[in-house]
């Protein structure tokens, strides 16, 4: 079976495209290197002892699709490609819009022109939006989200949904991912933010490797125990390996009357000072960190309710903290420079 994997030289979607060659899967990747970089698909060859079809292209441009989709024969889309900077979306709305969501359009007109029916969706918690009470579980409607980045997101979950209405032969899936971390346990592929990182492990990983003085915490006055906020982090390696499970039931089925729609979390919630905590702890490096004010758009606390993906894919994250921290640390030590060294 040919997957076309878009964004798979990104975080997710290299440690994802590992996974499926594991499984005996042929991928396809499709990925303008934006955010990204070609040396993580030679790393994954060289784990995997097989290779991979790189298509430098972007899914804005619909001759680059038409090129792939003429030229390939694709079972099944995964489609990571995407920007997913919060704070810049609100900058820059219309460039998020326009890369996210025209381009999901473009891919999924290029799915049908081709008859490719098969598709999973990199979605995200933030569709819960805020007025949605945590744990969230599939069940509830969507909210509306805290950026446009979310929105987005959110946007393409209701074009699937429309698109799945219109043609009975359209199966598709949402997967609305928590808070990933931690790296491949090789230390050889990992998260390498371009720029100061946005998000909480790759910076604590930087400044533990000496690249960044000290980390700022976003509010300790939040109504949670310890005052920080709390997320759902899961292991990027669990993640990955939800995308097989979600890929594995998705060709089990016949036709699907909606768009399938999973939280990918653990089901549990982490404080930011329990973060820094289990990194120290499980790396020996300090991490010194002082208390700003809270970070506009943050929630207080939201984790999954993840028994639907259990139930129904069979996949449950198996992966504790401790390792997210120390397989964080190994790429980061090994890779202070990510992948540009
Ligand atoms: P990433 O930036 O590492 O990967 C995205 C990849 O898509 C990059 O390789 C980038 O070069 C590529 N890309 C972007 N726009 C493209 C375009 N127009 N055409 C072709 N390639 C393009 O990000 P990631 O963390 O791996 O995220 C993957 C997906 O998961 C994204 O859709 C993201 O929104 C979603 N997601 C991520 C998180 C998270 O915390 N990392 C959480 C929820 C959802
Ligand atoms: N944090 C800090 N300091 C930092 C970075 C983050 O204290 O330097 C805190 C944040 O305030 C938050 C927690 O660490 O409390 C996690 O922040 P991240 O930026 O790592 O993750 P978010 O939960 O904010 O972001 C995630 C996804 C987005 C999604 C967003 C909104 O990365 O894709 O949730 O739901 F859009």
């Amino acid at each position: 079976m040919n997957v076309l994997v878009t964004g798979g030289a990104g975080y997710i979607g290299s440690h994802t495209v590992l996974c499926l060659l594991n499984e005996g899967y042929h991928v396809i990747v499709l990925d303008n290197l934006c955010n990204s970089s070609v040396e993580a698909i030679k790393r994954v060859e060289q784990l995997t002892q097989q290779s991979v079809t790189f298509i430098e292209g972007d899914v804005c441009n619909k001759q680059h699709l038409e090129n792939v989709f003429t030229k390939h024969k694709v079972d099944c889309v995964i489609h990571f490609a995407a920007l997913k900077a919060v704070g810049e979306s609100a900058l820059q709305p219309l460039k998020y819009h326009h890369n996210n969501v025209s381009g999901s359009i473009n891919l999924l007109s290029c799915m049908a022109k081709h008859q490719v029916n098969q598709f999973i969706f990199s979605s995200s918690a933030t569709v819960y939006g805020e007025q949605n009470p945590y744990p969230y579980i599939e069940t509830m409607p969507l909210g509306t989200p805290s950026s446009p980045y979310g929105t987005t997101k959110m946007i393409v979950e209701r074009v699937l949904e429309d698109n799945n209405k219109a043609n009975v032969d359209f199966k598709a899936i949402s997967l609305r991912y928590f808070n990933p971390i931690g790296a491949h346990p090789s230390g050889e592929i990992g998260e390498d933010p371009s720029g100061i990182p946005n998000n909480l492990l790759p910076f604590v990983a930087q400044v533990a490797v000496g690249k960044r003085e000290k980390l700022t915490v976003f509010g300790d006055d939040y109504p949670t125990p310890d005052g920080t906020c709390l997320r759902d982090y899961l292991h990027v390696m669990d993640l990955a390996e939800g995308h097989v499970a979600a890929l594995n039931w998705l060709k089990q089925q016949t036709t699907l009357d909606e768009v399938a729609v999973f939280n990918l979390g653990t089901g549990t919630g982490t404080s930011v000072l329990n973060i820094i905590r289990a990194f120290e702890t499980e790396t020996g490096k300090p991490v010194p960190y002082e208390v700003a004010n809270r970070r506009e758009g943050d929630l207080p606390a939201f984790w999954a309710n993840a028994d639907k993906a259990k139930q129904v894919l069979k996949w449950q994250a198996k992966r504790d903290i401790n390792a997210m921290m120390q397989d964080t640390w190994r790429w980061q030590s090994n890779n202070p420079d990510g992948y540009s060294k």
